[in-house]
Protein backbone atom coordinates (compact mmCIF):
# COMPACT_ATOMS: atom_id res chain seq x y z
CA UNK A 1 0.00 0.00 0.00
CA UNK A 2 1.34 3.08 -1.25
CA UNK A 3 1.12 6.68 0.20
CA UNK A 4 -1.56 9.45 -1.68
CA UNK A 5 0.96 12.81 -1.75
CA UNK A 6 -0.71 16.15 -1.59
CA UNK A 7 1.38 18.85 -2.05
CA UNK A 8 0.36 22.71 -2.54
CA UNK A 9 -3.11 21.34 -2.70
CA UNK A 10 -2.78 18.92 -5.85
CA UNK A 11 -3.20 15.13 -5.63
CA UNK A 12 -0.69 13.02 -6.58
CA UNK A 13 -2.15 10.10 -6.92
CA UNK A 14 -6.30 9.83 -7.03
CA UNK A 15 -6.01 6.34 -4.90
CA UNK A 16 -3.54 5.14 -2.71
CA UNK A 17 -1.97 2.22 -4.58
CA UNK A 18 1.72 2.99 -6.17
CA UNK A 19 4.02 0.49 -6.92
CA UNK A 20 7.37 2.36 -7.20
CA UNK A 21 7.20 0.93 -10.64
CA UNK A 22 9.53 3.99 -11.89
CA UNK A 23 11.86 4.30 -9.23
CA UNK A 24 15.31 6.34 -10.40
CA UNK A 25 13.97 6.56 -13.89
CA UNK A 26 13.46 10.04 -15.33
CA UNK A 27 11.20 11.59 -17.90
CA UNK A 28 10.00 14.50 -19.99
CA UNK A 29 6.32 14.83 -20.29
CA UNK A 30 4.89 16.85 -22.95
CA UNK A 31 1.01 18.21 -23.09
CA UNK A 32 -0.04 19.13 -19.49
CA UNK A 33 -1.87 22.32 -20.19
CA UNK A 34 -4.43 21.90 -17.33
CA UNK A 35 -5.47 19.68 -14.92
CA UNK A 36 -8.06 18.01 -17.39
CA UNK A 37 -5.51 17.03 -19.27
CA UNK A 38 -4.26 13.20 -20.18
CA UNK A 39 -0.44 14.01 -19.39
CA UNK A 40 -1.31 15.89 -16.34
CA UNK A 41 -2.56 12.60 -14.78
CA UNK A 42 0.62 11.30 -16.59
CA UNK A 43 2.83 13.59 -14.55
CA UNK A 44 1.28 13.06 -11.39
CA UNK A 45 1.27 8.96 -11.57
CA UNK A 46 4.51 9.13 -12.67
CA UNK A 47 6.14 10.86 -9.70
CA UNK A 48 3.90 8.63 -7.53
CA UNK A 49 5.66 6.06 -9.20
CA UNK A 50 9.32 7.27 -8.03
CA UNK A 51 10.21 8.90 -11.22
CA UNK A 52 11.80 12.63 -11.57
CA UNK A 53 10.41 14.28 -14.83
CA UNK A 54 10.28 17.60 -16.98
CA UNK A 55 7.55 19.25 -17.97
CA UNK A 56 7.50 20.96 -21.91
CA UNK A 57 4.73 22.40 -23.72
CA UNK A 58 4.04 25.17 -26.17
CA UNK A 59 5.28 28.95 -24.58
CA UNK A 60 1.65 30.15 -25.30
CA UNK A 61 0.50 27.31 -23.13
CA UNK A 62 2.52 28.35 -20.03
CA UNK A 63 1.58 31.42 -20.72
CA UNK A 64 -1.34 30.80 -18.97
CA UNK A 65 0.27 29.98 -15.55
CA UNK A 66 -1.32 26.33 -14.88
CA UNK A 67 1.23 24.26 -15.77
CA UNK A 68 3.21 25.61 -12.26
CA UNK A 69 0.83 23.98 -10.07
CA UNK A 70 1.69 20.64 -11.53
CA UNK A 71 5.65 21.53 -11.70
CA UNK A 72 5.52 22.68 -8.11
CA UNK A 73 3.71 19.17 -7.03
CA UNK A 74 5.92 17.19 -9.27
CA UNK A 75 9.29 19.16 -8.25
CA UNK A 76 9.65 18.95 -12.09
CA UNK A 77 11.76 21.82 -14.26
CA UNK A 78 9.29 23.41 -17.10
CA UNK A 79 11.41 23.99 -20.35
CA UNK A 80 8.92 25.64 -23.10
CA UNK A 81 9.24 23.68 -26.65
CA UNK A 82 6.93 24.50 -29.85
CA UNK A 83 6.90 21.06 -31.45
CA UNK A 84 7.04 22.36 -34.74
CA UNK A 85 10.20 23.89 -33.74
CA UNK A 86 13.47 21.89 -34.16
CA UNK A 87 15.28 24.71 -32.66
CA UNK A 88 13.55 24.40 -29.77
CA UNK A 89 12.85 20.73 -29.39
CA UNK A 90 16.96 20.99 -29.74
CA UNK A 91 17.22 23.70 -26.90
CA UNK A 92 14.73 21.53 -24.52
CA UNK A 93 16.92 18.08 -24.87
CA UNK A 94 19.78 20.01 -24.21
CA UNK A 95 18.32 21.65 -20.81
CA UNK A 96 17.16 18.19 -19.87
CA UNK A 97 20.42 16.53 -19.98
CA UNK A 98 21.84 19.50 -17.84
CA UNK A 99 19.21 19.24 -15.22
CA UNK A 100 19.59 15.52 -15.36
CA UNK A 101 23.30 15.14 -15.96
CA UNK A 102 22.41 12.68 -18.32
CA UNK A 103 19.38 10.72 -20.51
CA UNK A 104 16.24 10.14 -20.08
CA UNK A 105 14.31 6.95 -19.87
CA UNK A 106 10.73 7.62 -20.79
CA UNK A 107 8.88 10.36 -22.81
CA UNK A 108 5.21 11.47 -23.39
CA UNK A 109 3.69 12.64 -26.58
CA UNK A 110 0.21 14.24 -25.24
CA UNK A 111 0.25 16.53 -28.19
CA UNK A 112 -2.68 17.60 -30.53
CA UNK A 113 -4.05 20.91 -32.24
CA UNK A 114 -6.21 21.22 -35.43
CA UNK A 115 -6.88 24.71 -36.81
CA UNK A 116 -9.71 23.07 -39.05
CA UNK A 117 -11.42 21.60 -36.05
CA UNK A 118 -11.12 25.06 -33.84
CA UNK A 119 -12.83 26.67 -36.67
CA UNK A 120 -15.42 24.11 -37.52
CA UNK A 121 -14.14 23.76 -40.67
CA UNK A 122 -15.99 20.28 -42.86
CA UNK A 123 -13.44 17.72 -43.53
CA UNK A 124 -14.32 18.27 -47.14
CA UNK A 125 -13.48 21.74 -46.87
CA UNK A 126 -9.97 21.93 -45.14
CA UNK A 127 -8.10 24.48 -45.36
CA UNK A 128 -4.29 23.10 -46.25
CA UNK A 129 -2.52 25.64 -44.70
CA UNK A 130 -4.27 24.39 -41.44
CA UNK A 131 -4.02 20.92 -42.65
CA UNK A 132 -0.31 21.20 -42.47
CA UNK A 133 -0.50 22.96 -39.06
CA UNK A 134 -2.42 19.90 -37.89
CA UNK A 135 -0.25 17.23 -39.40
CA UNK A 136 2.66 19.01 -38.34
CA UNK A 137 1.67 19.65 -34.71
CA UNK A 138 -0.28 16.36 -33.84
CA UNK A 139 2.17 14.06 -35.93
CA UNK A 140 5.00 15.46 -37.23
CA UNK A 141 6.09 16.05 -34.08
CA UNK A 142 6.84 12.66 -32.97
CA UNK A 143 9.22 12.27 -35.42
CA UNK A 144 10.99 15.48 -34.62
CA UNK A 145 11.36 14.88 -31.25
CA UNK A 146 12.60 11.53 -31.96
CA UNK A 147 15.02 12.73 -34.50
CA UNK A 148 16.20 15.21 -31.86
CA UNK A 149 16.63 12.32 -29.57
CA UNK A 150 18.65 10.27 -31.51
CA UNK A 151 20.73 13.18 -32.15
CA UNK A 152 21.45 14.47 -28.86
CA UNK A 153 21.24 10.37 -27.80
CA UNK A 154 18.80 11.74 -24.92
CA UNK A 155 17.18 8.43 -24.32
CA UNK A 156 18.81 5.83 -22.34
CA UNK A 157 18.91 2.12 -23.35
CA UNK A 158 15.19 0.33 -23.07
CA UNK A 159 13.61 3.45 -23.03
CA UNK A 160 9.97 3.93 -23.72
CA UNK A 161 7.98 6.28 -25.73
CA UNK A 162 3.95 6.94 -25.62
CA UNK A 163 2.02 8.81 -28.14
CA UNK A 164 -1.72 9.36 -27.36
CA UNK A 165 -3.81 8.02 -30.03
CA UNK A 166 -7.44 7.71 -30.73
CA UNK A 167 -9.33 4.96 -32.98
CA UNK A 168 -10.31 7.46 -35.61
CA UNK A 169 -7.13 6.41 -37.10
CA UNK A 170 -8.54 3.01 -38.07
CA UNK A 171 -12.66 4.15 -38.06
CA UNK A 172 -14.18 6.67 -39.50
CA UNK A 173 -16.02 8.99 -37.22
CA UNK A 174 -17.14 11.94 -39.13
CA UNK A 175 -16.36 14.91 -37.13
CA UNK A 176 -12.96 14.00 -35.68
CA UNK A 177 -11.95 15.81 -39.22
CA UNK A 178 -8.01 15.99 -40.35
CA UNK A 179 -7.09 14.67 -36.82
CA UNK A 180 -8.20 11.50 -37.57
CA UNK A 181 -5.51 11.49 -40.63
CA UNK A 182 -3.07 13.08 -38.49
CA UNK A 183 -3.41 10.15 -36.06
CA UNK A 184 -3.05 7.68 -38.37
CA UNK A 185 0.44 9.49 -39.40
CA UNK A 186 1.44 9.95 -35.68
CA UNK A 187 1.10 5.36 -35.59
CA UNK A 188 2.43 5.34 -39.02
CA UNK A 189 5.52 7.04 -37.04
CA UNK A 190 5.49 4.95 -34.27
CA UNK A 191 5.88 1.71 -35.99
CA UNK A 192 8.85 3.39 -38.73
CA UNK A 193 10.67 5.38 -35.78
CA UNK A 194 9.83 2.27 -33.61
CA UNK A 195 12.02 -0.08 -35.79
CA UNK A 196 15.36 2.15 -36.35
CA UNK A 197 15.19 3.09 -32.37
CA UNK A 198 14.58 -0.94 -31.35
CA UNK A 199 18.15 -1.53 -33.44
CA UNK A 200 19.66 1.71 -32.65
CA UNK A 201 19.44 1.11 -28.91
CA UNK A 202 17.04 -1.06 -27.78
CA UNK A 203 14.16 2.12 -27.41
CA UNK A 204 10.42 0.49 -27.73
CA UNK A 205 7.66 3.59 -29.28
CA UNK A 206 3.91 2.78 -28.67
CA UNK A 207 1.15 4.56 -29.04
CA UNK A 208 -1.75 4.21 -26.83
CA UNK A 209 -5.23 4.28 -28.11
CA UNK A 210 -7.35 5.69 -25.41
CA UNK A 211 -11.31 6.53 -24.71
CA UNK A 212 -12.68 10.09 -25.74
CA UNK A 213 -11.97 12.26 -22.45
CA UNK A 214 -12.97 15.50 -21.52
CA UNK A 215 -10.22 18.10 -21.63
CA UNK A 216 -9.71 20.93 -24.11
CA UNK A 217 -8.65 19.11 -26.76
CA UNK A 218 -11.55 16.75 -26.22
CA UNK A 219 -14.13 18.98 -26.03
CA UNK A 220 -13.07 20.71 -28.74
CA UNK A 221 -14.94 17.81 -31.62
CA UNK A 222 -18.13 18.48 -32.53
CA UNK A 223 -20.99 16.60 -30.97
CA UNK A 224 -18.28 15.64 -28.15
CA UNK A 225 -20.90 15.26 -25.47
CA UNK A 226 -23.14 13.28 -27.02
CA UNK A 227 -20.28 11.05 -28.52
CA UNK A 228 -18.58 10.27 -25.10
CA UNK A 229 -22.34 8.68 -23.90
CA UNK A 230 -22.47 6.80 -27.00
CA UNK A 231 -18.81 5.17 -26.19
CA UNK A 232 -19.87 4.56 -22.87
CA UNK A 233 -22.97 2.52 -23.89
CA UNK A 234 -20.48 1.00 -26.33
CA UNK A 235 -17.56 0.29 -24.08
CA UNK A 236 -18.12 -3.49 -21.85
CA UNK A 237 -16.07 -1.83 -18.88
CA UNK A 238 -17.18 1.44 -19.65
CA UNK A 239 -15.11 4.75 -20.83
CA UNK A 240 -11.35 4.72 -19.88
CA UNK A 241 -10.75 7.92 -17.47
CA UNK A 242 -7.57 10.02 -18.13
CA UNK A 243 -6.49 8.60 -14.59
CA UNK A 244 -7.01 4.98 -15.72
CA UNK A 245 -4.63 5.99 -19.18
CA UNK A 246 -1.91 7.46 -16.54
CA UNK A 247 -1.97 3.90 -14.73
CA UNK A 248 -1.58 2.23 -18.68
CA UNK A 249 1.15 4.94 -19.25
CA UNK A 250 2.96 4.04 -16.53
CA UNK A 251 2.75 0.44 -17.02
CA UNK A 252 4.44 1.44 -20.49
CA UNK A 253 7.25 3.33 -18.83
CA UNK A 254 7.96 0.30 -16.38
CA UNK A 255 10.19 -2.27 -16.93
CA UNK A 256 7.44 -4.65 -16.96
CA UNK A 257 6.73 -4.17 -20.78
CA UNK A 258 10.64 -3.74 -22.58
CA UNK A 259 9.40 -5.96 -25.16
CA UNK A 260 6.56 -3.84 -26.42
CA UNK A 261 7.10 -1.70 -29.27
CA UNK A 262 5.78 0.00 -32.56
CA UNK A 263 2.41 -1.14 -31.05
CA UNK A 264 -0.80 0.64 -30.96
CA UNK A 265 -2.70 -0.44 -27.41
CA UNK A 266 -6.28 0.30 -27.45
CA UNK A 267 -7.00 1.74 -24.04
CA UNK A 268 -10.92 2.35 -24.09
CA UNK A 269 -12.87 -0.37 -22.03
CA UNK A 270 -13.56 -2.86 -24.86
CA UNK A 271 -14.98 0.00 -27.49
CA UNK A 272 -12.66 -1.13 -30.32
CA UNK A 273 -13.85 -4.54 -30.52
CA UNK A 274 -17.50 -4.12 -29.73
CA UNK A 275 -20.03 -4.57 -32.65
CA UNK A 276 -23.25 -3.03 -30.82
CA UNK A 277 -24.63 -3.56 -27.00
CA UNK A 278 -28.47 -3.66 -25.77
CA UNK A 279 -27.92 -0.24 -24.33
CA UNK A 280 -27.84 1.08 -27.83
CA UNK A 281 -30.34 -1.22 -29.63
CA UNK A 282 -32.78 0.02 -26.65
CA UNK A 283 -31.60 3.89 -27.49
CA UNK A 284 -32.59 3.03 -31.09
CA UNK A 285 -35.72 1.64 -30.50
CA UNK A 286 -37.18 4.40 -28.81
P1 LIG B 1 -5.06 18.89 -23.91
O1 LIG B 1 -5.65 20.02 -24.67
O2 LIG B 1 -5.03 18.99 -22.45
O3 LIG B 1 -3.58 18.58 -24.47
C1 LIG B 1 -3.11 18.92 -25.75
C2 LIG B 1 -1.74 19.55 -25.55
O4 LIG B 1 -1.08 19.81 -26.80
C3 LIG B 1 -1.82 20.90 -24.81
O5 LIG B 1 -1.04 20.84 -23.62
C4 LIG B 1 -1.26 21.88 -25.79
O6 LIG B 1 -0.64 23.00 -25.21
C5 LIG B 1 -0.29 20.97 -26.57
N1 LIG B 1 0.17 21.60 -27.81
C6 LIG B 1 -0.61 22.09 -28.82
N2 LIG B 1 0.16 22.64 -29.76
C7 LIG B 1 1.46 22.50 -29.36
C8 LIG B 1 2.72 22.87 -29.90
N3 LIG B 1 2.82 23.51 -31.07
N4 LIG B 1 3.85 22.56 -29.21
C9 LIG B 1 3.78 21.92 -28.02
N5 LIG B 1 2.60 21.51 -27.45
C10 LIG B 1 1.47 21.81 -28.11
O7 LIG B 1 -5.92 17.60 -24.36
P2 LIG B 1 -5.71 16.03 -24.15
O8 LIG B 1 -7.03 15.42 -24.45
O9 LIG B 1 -5.05 15.75 -22.86
O10 LIG B 1 -4.77 15.65 -25.38
C11 LIG B 1 -3.58 14.92 -25.24
C12 LIG B 1 -3.44 13.89 -26.34
O11 LIG B 1 -4.41 12.86 -26.15
C13 LIG B 1 -3.66 14.44 -27.76
O12 LIG B 1 -2.77 13.81 -28.65
C14 LIG B 1 -5.09 13.97 -28.04
O13 LIG B 1 -5.35 13.90 -29.43
C15 LIG B 1 -5.04 12.61 -27.39
N6 LIG B 1 -6.34 11.99 -27.16
C16 LIG B 1 -7.32 12.68 -26.52
C17 LIG B 1 -8.57 12.12 -26.34
C18 LIG B 1 -9.69 12.91 -25.71
O14 LIG B 1 -10.85 12.53 -25.90
N7 LIG B 1 -9.37 13.95 -24.95
C19 LIG B 1 -8.87 10.74 -26.80
C20 LIG B 1 -7.75 10.08 -27.42
C21 LIG B 1 -6.54 10.70 -27.59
Amino acid sequence: MGLVGFINGITLKNYNMTYNLLKGKKGIIFGALDEKSIAWKVAQHCVSEGAEIVLSNAPIALRMGEINKLADACKAPIFAADVTNSEDIDKLFIQTKEHFGGGVDFVLHSIGMSPNVRKSIHYTESNYDFMHKTMDISAMSLHRILQAAMKHDVINEWGSVVALTYIAAQRVFPDYNDMADAKALLEGITRSFGYHYGVKKRVRINTVSQSPTRTTAGSGVKGFDGFISYAEKMSPLGNATADQCADYVVSLFSDLTRMVTMQNLFHDGGFSFTGVTPEVIEQMEK
